[in-house]
């Protein structure tokens, strides 16, 4: 099972919502079902809208994440990530600390996302 406590000054307090083990849907998916007010417009990695700050906040080796491409590219455009994290993500598992929240899938681990 995965926490995922999402905060932003745009909501009073934190809130940490629970995904089940296997649930992968998108980090987007999961703050919609639970009402959290992430910005999005296209839902298909291409406006840049979704972008948020994720750290992983189990004491384990963050699982490696697999950006897509079109991730990398806004991302990349956006200043949000630079071509040496891109290469950590893809040679070290090192996971960025920027996502698109409607490309990231959940994994088996804690996380807070700010936005
Ligand atoms: Fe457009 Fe995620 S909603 S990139």
């Amino acid at each position: 099972m995965a926490n995922v406590t999402f905060s932003s000054p745009e909501m009073k307090k934190d809130v940490t919502v629970y995904a089940i083990a296997g649930d992968t849907r998108t980090l987007l998916s999961v703050a919609k079902a639970n009402k959290i007010p992430v910005e999005f417009e296209c839902e298909n990695g291409e406006c840049g809208s979704c972008q948020v700050q994720v750290s992983v906040l189990s004491a384990k080796t963050p699982i490696g994440m697999a950006l897509t491409q079109k991730e990398k590219t806004v991302l990349k455009l956006a200043g949000k990530i630079t071509a040496q994290q891109i290469e950590e993500a893809e040679t070290k598992d090192l996971p960025p600390p920027w996502r698109l929240a409607c490309q990231m899938v959940l994994r088996d681990e804690d996380i807070l996302v700010k936005f």
